[in-house]
């Protein structure tokens, strides 16, 4: 073991050779007396290879102690071309640090153009399906695609797949594209409305809109139902003057809402007249209550009057005729613009026994009739 100056093997041998030579003298001092010359003698010799032995122990140690002297020396000099090589290498690494920052930066400022491409595509995609004049958003993204197919298909009691989902969003944006107007709520709103009355159970799809508008939502269920009932028919209640005044034009496209531009728009599309009955008027008119007497609906859509007062008053007249499992549906639910329709949905509707609950998303609250 070089350099080590504690060598446990040369110390073992040394401690063996001191306790020899203490023994030769203890013998020697025995046989002949200290006293005699023998004796003296004896101790003389025991004396001298006792005296042999320890000038070895420390001609050894010295050795030793020259072993770790030149080791240590050898130590010193590598360490000092260690330190003198990363003296040298430390501009190359500052360098190579600069470098790097410059290229964090970089991606940083590619990464920040990628978010702008973005929301340019976006913006395109978004004006292409009519986005800029319908106020509402027109994609189908992924995370309202997943619950739809997992949350809704459990709460509705119907298999909802993203294909079948892509194939209703392309029905809907084709049906807006082909008539007047615009449907007046986001692609999740009207693929939901879609999908609770397509879950309807029974032979027959009868369903009632209050608020009607272009009639695009109205088309949009229809589609959506009829591969599924014998027989679907939606009842239309609206009283077409205006955009919630006389004359008023629909704010976002600009366009008349009226029974002409209704038929129009049913007529474009091919919708059979036996599928749909239009009552003009206000839902809580009378004479618009007394054409729907005595019938029944699977699903009711109330978007007409948004005042807490207006819904209230078409929830007391209409309800009534939803038939056990049936539908409730409800626009603006949470929407700041229509405070109206929350205060319904949370002070009445939720505390009605005869209604429970189904879900909310987006601008739409579900109940069933129990
Ligand atoms: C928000 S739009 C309906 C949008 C339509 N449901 C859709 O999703 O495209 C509101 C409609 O309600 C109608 N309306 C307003 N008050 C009404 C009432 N008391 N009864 C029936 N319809 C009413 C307006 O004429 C307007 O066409």
């Amino acid at each position: 073991m070089r350099g080590n100056f504690f060598h446990p093997g040369d110390s073992g041998r040394t401690g063996r050779r001191v306790l020899l030579a203490v023994l030769v003298v203890a013998v020697l001092s025995a046989i002949y007396g200290a006293s005699s010359l023998w004796g003296a003698a004896a101790a003389t010799i025991g004396s001298v290879l006792l005296l042999a032995v320890c000038v070895g122990a420390v001609a050894r140690s010295v050795r030793q102690l020259g072993d770790r002297s030149t080791a240590l020396d050898d130590r010193t000099a590598s360490l000092a071309a260690t330190a003198e090589a990363a003296a040298a290498a430390r501009p190359l690494l500052a360098d190579d640090v600069g470098a790097l920052r410059g290229d964090v930066t970089a991606l940083r400022g590619d990464v920040t153009a990628l978010h702008g491409d973005v929301t340019v595509v976006r913006g395109d995609v978004g004006a292409l399906r009519g986005e800029q004049y319908i106020g509402f958003s027109r994609r189908l993204d992924q995370e309202t695609e997943a619950e739809l197919c997992s949350v809704w298909s459990e709460r509705l009691g119907v298999t909802l797949e993203p294909p079948y989902l892509r194939y209703l969003e392309r029905k809907l944006l084709q049906i807006e594209a082909a008539v007047a107007g615009r449907l007046a709520s986001h692609m999740y709103d009207g693929l939901l409305r879609a999908v609770v009355a397509r879950s309807v159970t029974g032979r027959e799809f009868n369903g009632l809109e209050i608020g009607v508008l272009f009639g695009i939502s109205a088309m949009v269920i229809l589609e959506a139902v009829g591969p599924f009932f014998e027989r679907a028919h939606m009842t239309l209640i609206d009283p077409f003057e205006g955009y919630y005044a006389p004359d008023e034009l629909d704010p976002m496209t600009r366009l008349p809402v009226s029974r002409r531009l209704l038929q129009r728009n049913l007529d474009r599309l091919g919708v059979p007249p036996e599928q749909y009955t239009v009552i003009q008027g206000y839902s809580a008119d009378d004479a618009v209550g007394r054409q729907v007497s005595g019938r029944t609906f699977n699903f009711v859509l109330i978007d007409g009057d948004h005042s807490f007062e207006g819904v209230t008053a078409d929830f007391e007249r209409y309800a009534p005729m939803i038939q056990p499992r049936g539908y409730l549906v409800l626009d603006d639910y949470g929407a700041p613009e229509w405070p109206g329709v929350t205060r319904f949905v949370e002070e009445v509707l939720s505390a009605s026994p005869l209604f429970e609950c189904v879900g909310t998303a987006s601008r739409t609250a579900v109940f069933r009739r129990i």
